[in-house]
């Protein structure tokens, strides 16, 4: 994408007002409501001239911020908070430059008024970091802060955040963008539109377009988010033992040929589809055979924009490859998507129920009734058999975008070039209501045919995602991993990178792996490798926590307790600690204890235990890969 200049793309008159929206989106709900507010400021103030962006496509390079910054007035954000209180992808070079790069007490942002809404998880450690260290930074910075930052929460309803937020804004703006003569008038009251493609049923003689937005192998092309690669499925297997009665997959994705390039410790992103069961019931549900070709605009008819300019998924394509691909129909459904379905509901009193389940009164209902009870899409849908959108509300309205998943990569490319290791735990179990929730991704992986069954194998469009969870520099700097169940993924690529390293006479510091399960006999995945790793000298000491096999609960941290003079006298000698798995229980304790540790060894007060921790952080020595 080209950037032009903020001037040439919209009008701004004289008497008009630029109002700039910017948005740090991962799974395009920040740009969702990035879009809304725009249009809501577009709809009540005839003075706006308003502009959304991508704060990926606001400066080409890091020189640009500054002098664009200061041409700005009126900005608002919408940040997501991701991961371990990271940014998204799209807003982390912005936010790079705008928090490290600014000299304090440089207050140079003093013609700008903003506002700032955040989308974090409660649920996570970090809750919208992202959004309260912009929003200080831009005071700070000498901006004005016209309404306090808006803490969206996504573990219970964002939208009613959003909204509530967007409440407090509207006094605020009124002062700076309606006229005298309006202000003792009540504004009207505002009703978004519902968003609608314009849908084109082809003709059955028209060849599918399968996917041509999938760049095939060719060295030149770097693939990403927007330009993902098509690869097949080399090998897929079972890790955990027959006695299981859970299910871990490991699968290779076959990258020869195709120009990717990654490092031990990066995230592969994977396109997968939805099941077809999933599929069938969708098609069911929309009332439409699956087989239906058609295609989906954003212009009118004469070629005019609507608004975007390019197509939401490549056309034509049948209904079953759209809603295979295309659309998430297993999340809850958002307040806005039902909205739109009791737009399109035959049945008064089925309308009625979806408006109150959308509106402030119902909120109570909504948070239990779809959040609380997990309902996806489909079984809001199901409830409601009366509303059957046309397929371009629905692909535009009521079902997400499919989004793609990210795995910690479980191979070194030292050790496996031609192809990407992923390590993924088949999501799978009853919701509230008795639904058997099936991960969609997992479950594809789980149903994967590999090549070496079939050269009609699975395949699915892939991009590498880089991190900075990389082994140091210094191969004999000692380190410290910790990684139970799939949190393992990321270490078995560091473990076959060391081998390989050793293989080339490398002199390798100590490295010790904590390891947690629930049972020996059920779930210790790549037992065999690691017990090789150690056999080889690639890994100095695997130490397992079995939480299932006793009477009390073994964890890795409590190992790590065993063993806390010995980790931190590693960690005295320049050591790395990393720590990879689930955030909310796993590595919130791992941190606590990583505190004792500190405290008890340096014999220091919390605080300074505290601080101690944050620095190893800010060094780049306590890395952590959670999810
Ligand atoms: P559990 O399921 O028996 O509680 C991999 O998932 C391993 O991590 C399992 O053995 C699991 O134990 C364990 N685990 C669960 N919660 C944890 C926590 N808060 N800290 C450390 N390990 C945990």
């Amino acid at each position: 994408l080209s950037v032009k200049d903020e001037e040439d793309d919209i009008d701004v008159g004289l008497e008009k007002v630029k109002v700039t929206i910017f948005f740090g989106t991962q799974t395009g709900t920040a740009e969702g409501f990035a879009k809304a507010l725009a249009e809501e400021i577009k709809a009540r103030y005839d003075k706006a001239a308003v502009k959304v962006v991508d704060l990926d496509d606001y400066a080409e390079d890091d020189d640009q911020y500054e002098e664009k910054l200061k041409k700005e007035t009126l900005a608002f954000f919408t940040l997501a908070t991701y991961g371990d209180g990271e940014p998204t992808d799209n807003a982390a070079r912005f936010y790079k430059w705008f928090t490290e790069g600014k000299d304090e007490g440089n207050v140079w942002l003093q013609q700008l008024t903003y506002g700032v809404f955040g989308l974090g998880n409660k649920q996570y450690e970090h809750f919208n970091k992202i959004a309260k260290v912009v929003d200080e930074k831009l005071s700070e910075q000498g901006a004005k802060r016209l309404i306090p930052v808006g803490l969206g929460d996504d573990d219970q309803s964002i939208e009613d955040d959003f909204a509530a937020w967007k409440e407090s804004l509207w006094p605020e703006l009124d002062k700076l963008l309606r006229d005298e003569d309006d202000m003792n008038t009540v504004s009207t009251p505002y009703t978004a539109a519902i968003p609608e493609y314009r849908l084109v049923i082809q003709d059955r003689n028209v060849t599918s377009c399968q996917d041509n937005n999938l760049n095939l192998a060719n060295g030149s092309v770097v693939f990403d988010l927007h330009h993902p690669c098509r690869v097949r499925v080399a090998v897929q297997r079972e890790l955990h033992k027959p006695e299981s009665d859970r299910s871990c997959i490991h699968l290779e994705f076959d990258i020869s040929g195709t120009g990717i390039a990654y490092e031990t410790g990066d995230h592969v992103g994977v396109y997968a589809e939805n099941c077809d069961e999933t599929v069938e019931e969708a098609g069911k549900l929309l009332g439409q055979k699956l087989d239906l070709l058609f295609s989906l605009h954003t212009d009118n008819e004469d070629g005019t924009a609507l608004g975007g300019s390019l197509p939401p998924f490549p056309g034509p394509c049948t209904l079953r490859t759209a809603l295979a691909r295309y659309a998430d129909l297993l999340n809850p459904p958002r307040k806005a998507a039902l909205v739109a379905l009791a737009g399109h509901a035959s049945e008064p009193s089925e309308a009625e129920r979806l408006k109150f389940l959308s509106s402030p009164e119902g909120k109570d209902e909504y948070s239990k009734w779809v959040i609380g009870s997990q309902r996806s899409l489909l079984e809001v849908m199901a409830e409601f058999p009366s509303a059957k959108p046309p397929l371009g509300v629905f692909f535009a309205a009521i079902a997400p975008r499919l989004q793609p998943r990210y795995y910690s990569i479980s191979s070194s490319p030292r050790f496996s070039p031609q192809r990407v290791h992923v390590t993924c735990a088949l999501v799978c179990g009853p919701t509230p209501t008795g639904r058997i929730h099936k991960g969609v991704c997992s479950t594809w992986m789980k149903n994967a045919v590999s090549l070496e069954k079939s050269h009609d194998c699975s395949w699915a469009p892939i991009f590498i995602r880089p991190s900075n969870f990389n082994l140091p520099a210094d191969h004999s700097t000692p380190i410290i991993m910790v990684g139970p169940g799939t949190g393992l993924a990321p270490f078995r690529g560091f473990l076959q990178e060391r081998l390989a390293l050793k293989e080339d006479g490398v002199q390798l510091g100590p490295a010790l792996l904590f390891f947690g399960c629930r049972n020996r006999r059920m779930d210790f995945i790549y037992e065999d490798e690691l017990m090789n790793f150690v056999e080889q000298g690639a890994l100095s000491e695997l130490i397992v926590a079995f939480s299932r096999e006793g009477p009390e609960k073994d964890y890795v941290q409590h190992k790590m307790m065993d063993k806390s003079e010995y980790l931190w006298r590693l960690m005295s000698q320049g050591g790395y600690l990393y720590v990879c798995g689930d955030a909310k229980g796993m590595a919130r304790d791992v941190h606590r204890t990583l505190h004792t540790i500190v405290q008890q060894q340096e014999n220091v007060d919390s605080s300074k235990a505290e601080a101690t921790v944050k620095k190893l952080q800010m060094d780049g020595r306590y890395l952590r890969d959670v999810w």
